[in-house]
């Protein structure tokens, strides 16, 4: 018997009503809506309200996900949640997330790949249905950032970027051997050589004797820091790679591809890939300018917007690549 490969069958997202424009972020820090714009594409992002929690976001952007699929959370039979900015040190949020759908026994945990936490996600998603150990894999990508971020001069070149957010996809087994939807090749790479290049190393068990302390508060060490050229110069190089690496497993050429969904780290980023690559502008979507880096968030929330807005029709190929902090690169090809 042929083994089931993963579909989508829901999509959902789910992201704050709160939005901060370039010009609010200049009155808090010596930044201008010319230079985000300029250097990024970001317009605007979207922050938690007070006391809103990073599972109030996945619980939305999950049922929203089953909804479109017209099911309840008692038809998940796993949750995997994507982050890099945890509800709490622990558990993971997607125990969290888990309450609040109500379910009480349903096996849940956070997978840590950050930006391309939702393809890793993916993956293991499919991995559990390809071996037949589930049907029914809930996959989320969530993340708040405006919590973690320096918002001042000193923190102004990252704090720019991110925004807060949720993504969801619903994956289920399909084996219908007539039906050829579902995901068809999925790569992973990451290099621990350059951890450090972008990282929030504090509140962190590598410290002694505690993971924190006002020492390190004062020297601004559990806000993030990142070499910026430096991701930049790596990120053009390997999401190449990894997107053609996976069309040629699939057997699809780039012309192949109806959809291209790329992480949202920085307009220009993406911007110089296509060009390079030869991606045609309408072959792709993008909305960083409206949502900031949402992380592990922004490919689940890219897709359930070409989900609703008619984009996809049954068939189409769609391709999504990411890369990130870990260093971490992945991508995916679909069929719709
Ligand atoms: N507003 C205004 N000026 C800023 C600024 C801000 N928010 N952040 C940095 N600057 C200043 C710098 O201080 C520097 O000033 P100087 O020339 O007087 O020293 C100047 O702008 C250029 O800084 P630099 O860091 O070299 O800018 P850049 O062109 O590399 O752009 C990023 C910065 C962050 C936009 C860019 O490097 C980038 O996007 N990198 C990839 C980041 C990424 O993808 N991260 C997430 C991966 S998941």
């Amino acid at each position: 018997m042929m083994k089931p490969r993963a579909r989508i069958i829901g999509t959902g997202m789910y992201v704050p009503d709160r939005v901060v424009t370039n010009d609010d972020l200049a009155k808090r820090m010596d930044t201008s809506d010319e230079w985000i714009r300029q250097r990024t594409g970001i317009e605007e992002r979207r922050y938690i309200e007070p006391g809103q929690q990073p599972a109030d976001l996945a619980s939305a952007a999950t049922k929203n996900a089953l909804e479109a699929a017209q099911l309840g959370p008692e038809d998940i039979d796993c949750i995997v949640l994507t982050t890099l900015s945890s509800q709490a040190d622990f558990p993971g949020t997607s125990f969290f997330l888990q309450d609040q759908l109500g379910l009480s026994d349903t096996p849940c945990f956070d997978v840590r790949a950050q930006c391309s936490g939702f393809i890793y996600g993916l993956a293991v998603g499919n991995g559990f249905i390809h071996s037949g150990m589930y049907r029914r894999v809930l996959v989320v990508g969530c993340e708040v950032h405006s919590t973690g971020i320096d918002i001042s001069d000193e923190g102004r070149d990252v704090a720019v970027i991110f925004g807060d957010g949720a993504g969801a996809a619903l994956l289920e087994a399909n084996d219908d051997e007539s039906d050829d939807s579902g995901l068809l090749e999925i790569r992973l790479h990451a290099e621990g050589k350059f951890a450090k290049k972008l990282w929030i190393e504090a509140p962190g068990s590598g410290f002694w004797p505690v993971r924190i302390n006002h020492e390190l508060i004062d020297e601004r060490r559990h806000f993030p820091y990142m070499e910026g050229r430096f991701v930049f110069k790596h990120a053009v190089r390997r999401m190449p790679e990894v997107l053609l690496e996976t069309l040629h497993a699939a057997s699809l050429k780039l012309e192949d591809v109806d959809l291209f969904l790329f992480h949202q780290a920085n307009l220009r980023i993406n911007e110089f890939v296509m060009e390079q690559m030869g991606i045609p502008a309408e072959r792709c979507s993008n909305n960083i300018q409206r949502y900031g880096n949402c992380s592990s968030a922004s490919i689940p929330i890219l897709l359930d917007e070409a989900a609703r807005s008619g984009r996809l029709e049954p068939g189409h190929i769609v391709s999504m690549t990411s890369f990130g902090s870990g260093f971490t690169w992945a991508s995916a090809v679909l069929r719709w």
